[in-house]
């Protein structure tokens, strides 16, 4: 019998070719303008699934993963995977991969280009100048920070939050600008202070210093408001904070009563805390540039992550081990054992 994958959201269609071309049956379902499937369907469709796989941001619950039996493995589509619940996933025996790596230097682009968007106000200026607003003296709504060093010839510090695969991509590009290069990352300081041209920080001095912060950790019980009032009113008045990482690592409430105020200069944001909601007040203010979470969003980028997804997913309902597993402490698990041999009596 051929094997089962539900795809519960609109997937680029080179990850349904390999997945199809590997003779699984690939069910792809979700909403009429193209919403992820509700949690409610979910559980009805996945319980005849081997594999999930869902797109980053899509919760996985505990739920959802009881009510798929034959589940042989959750492949995530995204690098961060903390809409699934890996814990129980591990107790159930169920492998969970994500696709770290190919989405590097698209994601590390765009932080860049909302970096430069926030400190130039490029949005505004546009808006401004498409709608016929424009006046000689235009220039004077939309006098922006440097980053490089500009006419005052110092060094910006850049703050980099995180120094993972996102991060050190990050670091790579500032080089052109000639910044000065900070980072904090308490798990990869050896990495830091072996990097040419960045010095190691911890947050608070980071956050004093940096002229930009930006975020690369992931979402973890460590990292939920990271950034919250304390560490806003730790930087500078003319700061702006970046965050392409996921939207709970900053407190949105603190962060919007800090621009509101004038504590920081400004902010470009691409994930948030509930997304696609915005918290109430940030859409309306002047000093922010706000995306809708495109950090990996290019075609070709987009069509690896699918391609990988499925590279993981058929790895493991071959039952091998999957190139990027993220729960490798599930194959010592009795649970995957059972769970492996269940599957393989009902074939
Ligand atoms: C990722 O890969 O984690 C991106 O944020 C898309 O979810």
């Amino acid at each position: 019998m051929a094997r089962k994958v539900l795809v519960p959201w609109p997937i680029p269609k080179a990850g349904v070719d390999a997945l199809s071309r590997a003779g699984v049956d690939v069910l792809v379902i979700h909403g009429p303008r193209g919403e992820p499937l509700a949690e409610g369907q979910l559980i009805e469709t996945v319980k005849g699934a081997d594999l999930l796989l869902p797109r980053g941001g899509q919760r996985i619950r505990r739920e959802v993963m009881t009510a798929g039996p034959r589940l042989r493995g959750i492949a995530n589509y995204g690098v961060g995977y903390d809409n699934i619940d890996t814990k129980s996933a591990t107790e159930l025996g169920i492998p969970v991969t994500n696709t770290p790596g190919v989405l590097t230097d698209t994601t590390a682009d765009l932080a860049w280009a909302l970096l430069m968007a926030t400190a130039r106000m490029i949005p505004q200026a546009h808006s401004y100048t498409v709608s016929g607003q424009w006046q000689q003296d235009g220039w004077k709504r939309f006098m922006g920070l440097d980053i490089g060093p500009g006419g005052s010839r110092t060094r910006k510090v850049l703050g980099i939050v995180g120094f993972g695969r996102i991060g050190q991509a990050v670091m790579k590009r500032s080089r052109g600008f000639g910044m000065r290069v900070t980072a904090y990352d308490p798990y990869k300081r050896d990495a830091i202070e072996n990097s040419r041209g960045v010095e190691y920080r911890e947050l608070d001095e980071l956050l004093k210093e940096s002229d930009f912060v930006t975020l690369h950790c992931p979402l973890t019980e460590e990292t939920r408001h990271l950034i919250g009032k304390r560490e806003l009113h730790l930087m500078k008045s003319t700061a702006i904070l970046i965050n392409t990482s996921r939207g709970p690592v900053v407190d949105e409430t603190a962060l919007v009563a800090a621009l509101e105020q004038g504590r920081i200069a400004g902010a470009g944001l691409d994930v948030y805390e509930d997304e696609p909601r915005l918290s109430s007040g940030l859409s309306e203010l002047p000093n922010v540039v706000l995306l809708p979470h495109i950090g990996s969003a290019t075609v070709d980028t987009r069509e690896q992550m699918a391609l990988l997804a499925a590279k993981n997913g058929l790895a493991m309902l071959r039952g091998r081990r999957p190139p990027n597993v993220v729960n490798p402490e599930v194959y010592e698990s009795p649970a995957y054992n059972r769970r492996s041999k269940d599957r393989g009596a009902s074939d």
